[in-house]
């Protein structure tokens, strides 16, 4: 079995400021006036082939599992460029789910500043780990987490597996990452 890698949080960080981008948006918590956007971002474009898709129900009822980042567009008016959502499955143990960025905006930290902040989340809940089901596994690892055979993972993780289309040919990798070690 591998070895769990640690969260190091601010080394992490460091490794963000380069990009213009973060310093100008901010992380807030989701609304319920956000889902139709967050319908938009989790379940059209690149995202769809990728994610579970959500609907509505899902999203209202899970609204505070969710994070966004807003941007002005050119006339003036605020739109959701990416979101994220981190959610308890057990006592020791959180999903991060939905994570997605619009297309425009990929490539500039704005995913990683994402996934470590619901990490900090989970830490601030007392959660000790952290794990999420993903195609983009090089992305994940490059922020600390590591793989895991389906058969390492506690089975309270594959709950969302019931609700997902590609079931029976689940192409997706599970990642895990321990955030109880190093706090600051
Ligand atoms: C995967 C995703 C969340 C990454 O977000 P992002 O804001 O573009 O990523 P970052 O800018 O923080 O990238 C950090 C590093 O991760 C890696 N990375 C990011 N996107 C990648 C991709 N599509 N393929 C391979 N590596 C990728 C890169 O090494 C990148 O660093 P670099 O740009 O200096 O090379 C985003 O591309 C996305 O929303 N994709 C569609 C939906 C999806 O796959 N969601 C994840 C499933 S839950």
């Amino acid at each position: 079995m591998q070895q769990n890698t640690c969260f190091r949080k601010a080394d992490l960080e460091k490794g963000l400021k380069d990009h213009a981008v973060l310093e100008q948006l901010g992380i807030r918590t989701a609304r319920v006036s956000d889902v139709d956007q967050l319908l938009s971002l989790i379940n059209d474009c690149d995202a769809s082939e990728v994610m579970l898709p959500r609907g509505p129900k899902y999203l209202f009822e899970n609204i505070r599992d969710f994070v966004v980042v807003e941007a002005e567009t050119t006339a003036g008016q605020r739109r959701i460029v990416a979101c994220g959502s981190l959610h308890v499955l057990w006592k020791n143990i959180a999903e991060i789910r939905s994570l997605s960025i619009d297309p425009e905006y990929q490539r500039q930290g704005l995913g990683s500043k994402i996934v470590l902040h619901l990490i900090e989340d989970a830490r601030q809940i007392g959660i000790n780990m952290v794990c999420t089901f993903t195609m983009a596994t090089h992305f994940f690892e490059k922020l600390g987490f590591s793989l895991k055979e389906k058969e390492e993972l506690p089975s309270k993780v594959f709950g969302e597996c019931n609700n997902c289309p590609k079931y029976f040919r689940c192409n997706e990798t599970g990642l895990i990452i321990d955030c109880s070690e190093h706090r600051e």
